[in-house]
């Protein structure tokens, strides 16, 4: 795939931009100047979309169709983004929500979920960093979700979401744990961890949110992301008051990895009911 990089100026690459925060991360990335790439499997969606932000905002726009969960269209948007010599910032936010009983869920679904939340946002992270590790600078912004932090938390009123909810959590540890390989390069990475967005994402999943609570919009959680990049948080919660909490939630991490991390002993309490051998 030829590159048509612009030297000097931003590029973002979003995925999921055809509807919802993905593409109102697009509006506010264009306005701000960048260049976009957007991704998604809805052409005629990324295509008005690419339009309007190059009449609009003055941009360059090219639309990559990919089903992000076939491992062959992967390879396709990795290529686009090794081949592109001025990508600036990346947004892995495609997904969807697959809530069901783990009991009686589709394996295609199980399959799907883990490809675009896990397996795609590595791979198109892998893609990125070289080039931005190489310039000396780059975001990369993970759209996760609080239910990353619901493991703890029994299905209703959440819903069903055992794999989403793993595979969102994954997001979250990957996120933090690369944060720390890549202190000193320039390179600056968020997980945004949102609760419930006014987007597609339920009706595409036959929920009706007529009788939930309130949602945050889309335009929203995008300020919320770009402002806690700009300020250097790594985990950005768009509706969390209290900052300290999460502060909190890393202290208490850290505590039981001290505890127990480098410790050979069995704890105390499994020792009596523990089977010899
Ligand atoms: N809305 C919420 O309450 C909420 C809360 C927390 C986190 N999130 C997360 O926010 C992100 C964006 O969701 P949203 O709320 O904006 O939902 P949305 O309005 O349904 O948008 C989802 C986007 O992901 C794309 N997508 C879905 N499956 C895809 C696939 N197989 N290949 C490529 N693109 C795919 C869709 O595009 P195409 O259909 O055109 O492919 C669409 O652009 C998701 O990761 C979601 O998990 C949402």
């Amino acid at each position: 795939m030829a590159s048509n990089s612009i030297r000097g100026r931003a590029r973002a690459l979003v995925t999921g931009a055809s509807a919802g925060i993905g593409a109102a991360f697009a509006e506010h990335l264009a306005r701000a100047g960048h260049d976009l790439l957007l991704v998604a499997r809805r052409r005629d969606r990324l295509d008005a979309l690419a339009q309007r932000m190059r009449s609009e905002a003055g941009i360059e726009a090219e639309v990559v169709c990919a089903d992000l969960t076939d491992p062959k269209a992967v390879s396709e948007v990795e290529a686009r983004i090794a081949d592109d010599g001025a990508l600036t910032l990346l947004v892995n936010n495609a997904g969807f929500g697959g809530y069901q009983p783990f009991a009686s869920i589709a394996p295609k679904v199980i399959d799907d979920l883990v490809a675009i939340h896990v397996r795609t946002v590595a791979r198109l992270t892998r893609a990125a960093l070289p080039g931005m590790i190489e310039r000396g600078r780059g975001t990369i912004i993970n759209v996760a979700s609080l239910l990353a932090l619901s493991g703890t938390l029994p299905p209703a009123p959440l819903p069903h979401r055992a794999t989403y909810a793993g595979a969102k959590a994954f997001m979250l540890a990957f996120t933090q744990a690369l944060a720390g390989e890549l202190v000193g390069t320039g390179v600056r990475l968020q997980v945004c961890l949102p609760g419930r967005v006014a987007t597609e994402f339920h009706s595409v999943q036959g929920i009706d949110t007529s009788k939930l609570p309130p949602t945050m919009t889309a335009d929203d959680v995008v300020r919320a992301s770009l402002a806690g990049v700009a300020q250097g948080e790594i985990v950005c919660v768009p509706a969390l008051g209290d900052a300290a909490l999460l502060s909190r939630l890393a202290e208490t991490q850290v505590a039981v990895l001290q505890a127990a991390a480098w410790q050979p002993a069995l704890a105390e309490r499994y020792r009596s009911a523990a089977p010899k051998g």
